[in-house]
């Protein structure tokens, strides 16, 4: 096993796990897992394009180290695979391979397949564990990692899921070659997110290096950044696992994005990044015209993102129908963060600092949502 390797541990007590950070490692995958959860079987669950490029290296190494169970169960592509539907035929997949209660379960793809698969494997046989294998940038600095999982549905994202933590991540960093550039900017905005949460310094640091970090020349800067990423969320996840407080600040950005999102039908119009990018320029803005951050945030933020090739702005957005603010607010209203009906924002005091806000009602974000369409 390599020795550039970098680890990152997300302390949970009996829940706690490792985050593997380098490359070529989706090759040592099956001495990695007998490693860290011996004498379980694996099997394997898969996005199709992704088992294309990467399946091979994987299901090589499952089979060399004796522990893959069954051919792989493979997933369409997509955002609408995250549905009760694939949920269904994938759990059904698995039970029918024997797979059980102390074997585990791989999710290979980005946040799609570790989603969908992170919640399969919360209820199959009332529980068994699972391995992150993420292949996306935003999979890789976010989704794998913290438990949250579930599926979609037409009322909105993520609404039925659960936490149920990895038991591994392995976060091999040479899938990102294959990753298509829009993907790779919209995983991005998450890095962004990060700095702004959280960091100044990170998110200085992003300003001056993004164009190596986007296109790869600079291994070391890229798992620097994956690693920076996966040490401020295992730090949140650690002290707030369920969401009952400061873990809500990882949703900077989403409580707009989310709703772009659904407003956009999950589709390839708008990818979850994307929606973030957007979100993240809108938390700005609504935190400095309310006079919670210094004037100039929302500018140098969206200055950021722009730089980085994603979009900034609802009107760039091309929703393939009217979209209304009004719209926009009641898919809003379906934020799991809402609290008797209203609405909890997060919001900037400065870049690298957020804080939770309750202050703000629907009638005002109603109204900066017009404005910020039609102003
Ligand atoms: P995704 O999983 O849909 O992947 C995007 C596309 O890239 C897909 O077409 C996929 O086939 C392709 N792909 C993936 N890896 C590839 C590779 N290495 N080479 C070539 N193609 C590749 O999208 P995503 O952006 O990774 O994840 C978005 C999902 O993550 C959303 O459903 C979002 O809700 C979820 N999410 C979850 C959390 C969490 O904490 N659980 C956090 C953030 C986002
Ligand atoms: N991506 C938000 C969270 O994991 O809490």
């Amino acid at each position: 096993m390599s020795e550039s390797i970098c680890r990152v541990e997300v302390a949970l007590g009996p829940r706690s796990y490792a985050i593997l950070i380098g490359q070529g490692l989706i090759a040592t995958a099956g001495p990695q897992i007998t490693a860290a959860l011996p004498g379980a079987k694996a099997a394997l669950v898969a996005d199709a394009t992704v088992l294309k490029s990467h399946g091979p290296a994987i299901v090589r190494s499952l089979g060399e180290a004796g522990i893959l169970a069954g051919e792989p169960v493979i997933v369409p592509s997509g955002e609408a695979s995250k549905s009760f539907g694939e949920l269904e035929r994938v759990t059904r997949q698995l039970l029918q391979m024997g797979l059980e209660r102390r074997d585990l379960i791989i999710a290979l793809g980005g946040g799609m397949i570790g989603d969908l698969v992170g919640f399969a494997a919360s209820i199959l046989r009332r529980g068994v564990r699972a391995v992150q294998v993420p292949t996306t940038l935003l999979a890789q600095v976010d989704s794998s990692v913290g438990g949250k999982t579930g599926i979609n549905t037409p009322e909105g994202k993520n609404l039925i899921g659960a936490f149920h933590q990895p038991s591994l991540v392995i976060a091999d960093l040479d899938t990102l070659g294959t990753l298509p550039v829009r993907e790779l900017r919209a995983g991005y905005a998450e890095v962004v997110k990060y700095g702004l949460l959280g960091s100044k310094a990170f998110f200085e640091r992003l300003e001056t290096s993004f164009t190596r970090l986007l296109d790869g020349s600079s291994p070391e800067e890229r798992a620097d950044m994956v690693k920076t990423c996966c040490e401020m969320k295992a730090g949140i996840v650690a002290r707030d696992e369920t969401e009952t407080g400061e873990r809500a600040l990882l949703n900077l950005g989403h409580t707009f994005g989310h709703a772009l999102e659904a407003a956009a039908g999950f589709s390839q119009r708008l990818l979850h990044g994307e929606a973030v990018a957007i979100g993240l320029c809108l938390a700005s803005r609504f935190s400095e015209l309310n006079g919670h951050c210094p004037k100039g945030t929302a500018e140098r933020v969206e200055r950021h993102v722009a730089a980085a090739g994603l979009p900034v702005s609802i009107g760039s957005v091309s929703f393939g129908r009217t979209v209304i603010p009004s719209a926009l607010v009641r898919l809003m209203q379906q934020d799991k963060k809402v609290v008797r009906g209203n609405p909890t924002l997060v919001l900037l005091s400065d870049i690298g600092s957020a804080f939770i806000s309750r202050d703000h009602g629907w009638e005002a974000i109603e109204r900066f949502l017009e404005n910020q369409m039609h102003g």
